[in-house]
């Protein structure tokens, strides 16, 4: 090792990181080093991140055919942003023992990588430069955020282990359960109804802005008014569609009780 301040300043930093999950680096990082792994819809959208930060980044995946040690070797901070299921492996694997490691998966926990759970969707398209610094980040308790990802302008949340699949299964339902809702609803009007799924946008957005804002004034339309009759002739109309009828009545048998015992 160089007797260079600043190269000892480096290696004490690093030393300090080994077994470092529940511990907080005592040192500012002097310039930490970022490995990537994985090539997946979350690992394109990191390393867009990172390229308009400016912060440098190595990756790896497995379809590169190249050597794992050689992109991770030099990095203090490996982020896994590959699928759940691969994650234990990777983080029990001898090369990344001496490595701070972060992993993606909201709904799980270990002992000796971080987790830190960006709550959005990421599509195969990449989104806005803007957009990123406003993803919030829900983060294992104790995660040193400022000493890791200094650059990261995001919000930034913690959450406790035993509260991770409660919190990742209510993102589930919020996500996917409209989104798969809406899709239908589109499909409907582009086909039965001839008119263009996307003029729905503007009342859908104004849905949600009103729901973000006021949740108890959310629901709106017959069943907040009790009319029973145009529920009725809903329910008829909706039965070529047999999937959006079923969830409609179960939908309104629910949302009525809700009505009349709010939770
Ligand atoms: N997508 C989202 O919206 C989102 C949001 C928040 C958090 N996350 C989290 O982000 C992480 C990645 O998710 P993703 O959506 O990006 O998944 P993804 O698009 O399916 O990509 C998974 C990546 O993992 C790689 N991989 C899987 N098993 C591997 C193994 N044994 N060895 C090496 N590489 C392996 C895949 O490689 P191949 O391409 O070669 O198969 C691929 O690059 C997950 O922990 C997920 O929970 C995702």
């Amino acid at each position: 090792l160089s007797h260079d301040p600043k190269a000892m300043e480096a290696h004490n930093y690093r030393k300090d990181l080994i077994h470092r999950k529940g511990q907080v680096p005592r040192m500012t990082p002097p310039n930490l080093k970022y490995a990537l792994i994985g090539s997946g819809r979350l690992a394109s959208h990191l390393k867009h991140y990172f390229s308009i930060l400016g912060i440098p980044l190595s990756t790896w995946s497995r379809r590169d055919g190249t050597p794992r040690l050689e992109t991770i070797i030099n990095a203090d901070v490996v982020m896994l942003a590959v699928s759940d299921q691969a994650l234990e492996s990777f983080i029990n694997h001898p090369d990344l023992q001496n490595k701070m490691v972060v992993h993606f998966a909201g709904s799980l926990y270990f002992e000796n990588a971080w987790g830190l759970h960006p709550l959005m969707t990421f599509s195969p398209r990449l989104y806005d430069k803007s957009f990123y610094k406003t993803i919030p980040f829900v983060v294992d308790r104790g995660l040193p955020m400022k000493t890791l990802f200094p650059f990261f302008e995001n919000p930034v949340s913690e959450i406790e282990p035993a509260q991770k699949t409660l919190y990742h299964a209510l993102s589930n339902v919020a996500a996917n359960f409209p989104a798969l809702l809406w899709v239908q609803v589109f499909k409907a009007f582009d086909g039965a109804l001839g008119l263009s799924h996307q003029m729905l946008q503007p009342m859908l957005t104004q849905i949600l802005e009103n729901t973000v804002r006021d949740e108890e004034k959310a629901l709106a339309g017959p069943l907040r008014r009790k009319d029973f009759e145009t529920l009725a002739k809903h329910e008829k109309a909706l039965s070529s569609f047999p999937a959006l009828a079923e969830i409609n009545k179960a939908w309104n048998e629910w949302a009525l009780k809700l009505m009349e015992k709010p939770q």
